[in-house]
């Protein structure tokens, strides 16, 4: 909801009801009418409740920022402010927005959007974590730290090198091995029997 919505309904209220200064709790069209003067000051007082909600919920987002072939090759953490009133739940979905409307140049990784993949793994407020399946706190009052997965080297903002980690995944081999060849040389199959 836009804070200009929001002065406009103010406004809007305030004029039906022949309130010159909106500051004030007296409305003297309504004069007479107490039950009518107790729902219009209940009224002002909602939108001013909306309009402070409204206000608490643009989340500021402090984001590492990098690009190794840049020439300067400065790091730094780049502030973003989000309405959450206006985004999905996860901090995916805040990374996508700022993407979308802000920077598109801010780098990151991204695939299954299920948790499953990986692809969106990162450091969020000191948490390795993935993505899309960690909720955005909610308050507004602390900004959420993200920054690549740490110990590794960083391609572009929170994109991490992983050559390294599927090196060492080759070596372990961490898979299921079977020593029986199938006949048909095409996938292994299993049957409702066999699960
Ligand atoms: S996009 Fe696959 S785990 Fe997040």
């Amino acid at each position: 909801m836009s804070k200009s919505w929001i002065r406009q309904g103010y406004t809007k209220v305030a004029r039906i009801l022949g309130k010159r200064d909106p500051k004030s709790r007296n409305f003297p069209v309504l004069e007479g009418h107490p039950a009518a003067q107790q729902h219009a000051e209940v009224a002002v007082e909602a939108h001013e409740s909306i309009k402070e909600r409204a206000e608490e919920l643009i989340k500021e987002f402090k984001i590492y920022r990098g690009n190794p072939d840049h020439p300067n090759n400065l790091t730094y953490l780049q502030s973003y402010f989000v309405d959450l009133s206006n985004c999905g739940p996860m901090v995916f979905d805040a990374l996508q927005k700022i993407k979308e409307e802000e920077h598109s140049t801010l780098s990151d990784r991204r695939s299954c959007r299920e948790g499953i993949c990986g692809s969106c793994s990162m450091n969020i407020d000191g948490t390795n974590t993935v993505a899309c399946l960690r909720p955005i706190d909610a308050d507004t009052s602390k900004a959420t730290y993200i920054t690549p997965l740490p110990h590794m080297f960083v391609i572009k903002d929170l994109v991490a090198d992983l050559t390294h980690f599927y090196n060492q995944y080759r070596m372990i081999e961490p898979w299921l091995k079977t020593t029986k060849a199938v006949e048909d040389g095409r996938e292994y199959r299993q049957s409702p029997a066999d699960k």
